[in-house]
């Protein structure tokens, strides 16, 4: 059994980045500029929007964070948009997701600029990536396709099975996992899913993204099995600073035995998350200053 180090491939892709960054600068180019747009102050997104400012730190990258209170009008917020939108001095930015109930997610999606649109949650960027064009990809499938590859896990013609079909996660993984240059047998399971556990049993790569913790035993795994946890459920601990730690959807010590490629919660699919965030970033840049 190998375990997918998901935070030394990061590491090792941000040195990449950090590189790339500081020739562009000596050709004379500004250097890539990512903006977070934070709603209110849940936990969870305060969080996440912090790592994706020190992670642009990190590689040379100028990040600005925009932020409202939770009663901020939908109105204000596209207002905003349409602002970044038109800043030539950003390359690309993210609305940290989810947002209050009186404010519609899916139309401020679709006001971002798809040429910004780092998140690549944009329907611009999904239907360019159904249809193989070159396009922006969410964070975690775009992350999860690179450590595949970093790591050389054999794909064609294997039997994938992801769990769960969000917009994010599982519905453009399963696009990615089926394209011509990973060749996978795709399946998409979900909590309609009848014999979920002889579905599992079925693949030779399972991708649990369902944000359940420890949700997948050893009896939904084959031997030999590559399992790569997308889960990261925030749950209360004693044991940490935060107050918090983060549980996969795999019960890593039963399962971990049978499978030849695993990997662990936390370091595994999270840190190449964030990492692809400024790969988009990167590349937005490198389009944007032709
Ligand atoms: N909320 C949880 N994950 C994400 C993400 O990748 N992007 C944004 N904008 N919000 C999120």
């Amino acid at each position: 059994m190998q375990i997918i180090d998901g935070k030394a491939t990061a590491k090792a892709i941000k040195a990449e980045i950090a590189q790339e960054v500081t020739q562009m600068v000596q050709q004379g180019f500004r250097r890539p500029h990512l903006a977070a747009v934070l709603v209110g102050h849940d936990g969870g997104s305060e969080t996440y929007v912090a790592y994706k400012i020190k992670d642009c730190e990190e590689v040379g990258f100028t990040s600005s964070l925009v932020r409202y209170e939770d009663n901020v009008t939908e109105e204000a917020l596209l207002k905003k948009i349409s602002e970044l939108n038109a800043d030539n001095g950003l390359d690309g930015f993210i609305v940290q997701l989810p947002l209050p109930d009186h404010i519609s997610e899916q139309k401020i999606i679709e006001a971002i600029d798809p040429s910004k649109d780092v998140d690549g949650f944009h329907p611009v960027n999904v239907g360019k990536t159904v249809i193989g064009l070159p396009s922006f990809v969410s964070a975690t499938p775009y992350g999860i396709v690179e450590l595949i590859k970093r790591y050389n896990i054999e794909t064609s013609g294997k039997n994938c099975v992801i769990v769960g079909r969000s917009n994010i996660v599982g519905r453009p993984l399963s696009i990615l996992m089926s394209q011509k240059a990973i060749n996978a047998t795709v399946t998409v399971a979900h909590s309609r899913t009848k014999n979920l556990k002889e579905v599992c049993r079925n693949a030779d790569i399972l991708i649990p993204a369902l944000g359940s913790p420890e949700f997948i035993n050893e009896d939904m795994v084959k031997e030999g099995a590559v399992v790569i946890d997308v889960g990261t459920t925030r749950v209360k601990s004693d044991e940490t600073k935060s107050g918090f730690r983060l549980k996969g959807d795999v019960n890593y010590e039963k399962v971990a035995p049978k499978c030849s490629f695993i990997t662990p919660v936390p370091g595994g699919v999270g840190p190449m998350t964030r990492v692809s965030l400024l790969l988009n970033t990167l590349k937005a840049a490198r389009l944007s200053q032709k």
